[in-house]
C-alpha cells in the first residue's frame, strides 16, 4: 500500500479537489487498491466544513465525485503517509514548520513531479478553479507516473 496525503491551507479547495482526481484517475487505471489516499490542512480554519461549492462543481463539471470534511494536519499524518504532497512553498515552509524539519524526503510540492515545481494555482483569491484544477490534474498524473516508473 502506498499511502498519499494531499495538504492545502484550508483542505477545503486545492488539497481535496487533489484527493478527488488522483482517486479518480486511479479508479481510471483500475489501481485504487493499492493506494490509500487522503488530504489536510495546514490550518484549522475549515476544519469540520466540505469542499468549497465552486471546487465542487468544478470537479463535478468533469466527472469527478466524492465528498471530504476539512480535517488539520498532525504529525502522526505525516509519520504514516509515504509522500506528502503539497500545494505552494507555504504549505511546504508549515509541514515542515510541524515536523521540526524531519520527514522533508517525502515532502513534495504537486508539480514537482511535471518538471516545474511552481505553486499550483491558488483559486481562493484568483477564482480560477478551472486553472487549478488543470494544474492538479497534470500534477497527479506526473506523480502516479513517478511512482510507477520512476520518472
Ligand atoms: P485551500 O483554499 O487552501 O485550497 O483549501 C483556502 C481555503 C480557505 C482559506 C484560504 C485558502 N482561508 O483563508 O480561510
Amino acid at each position: 500500500m502506498i499511502n498519499v496525503a494531499f495538504v492545502c491551507l484550508g483542505n477545503i479547495c486545492r488539497s481535496p479537489m487533489a484527493e478527488l482526481v488522483f482517486k479518480n484517475i486511479l479508479k481510471e487505471k483500475n489501481l485504487l487498491q493499492k493506494f490509500n489516499v487522503s488530504s489536510f490542512a495546514t490550518s484549522s480554519y475549515e476544519v469540520g466544513n466540505p469542499i468549497y461549492p465552486p471546487a465542487k462543481r468544478t470537479l463535478e463539471k468533469y466527472g469527478v465525485s466524492g465528498n471530504h470534511i476539512s480535517q488539520q494536519l498532525t504529525l502522526s499524518n505525516v509519520v504514516c503517509n509515504d509522500y506528502i504532497l503539497v500545494m505552494d512553498s507555504e504549505n511546504l515552509s508549515d509541514v515542515l514548520y510541524l515536523t521540526g524539519g524531519k520527514y522533508s524526503e517525502k515532502v513534495f510540492k504537486l508539480l514537482h513531479f511535471t518538471g516545474e515545481n511552481r505553486d499550483v494555482a491558488d483559486p481562493w483569491y484568483t477564482r480560477n478553479f478551472e486553472k487549478t484544477y488543470q494544474d492538479i490534474v497534470n500534477g497527479c498524473n506526473a506523480f502516479l507516473s513517478f511512482v510507477l516508473n520512476g520518472k
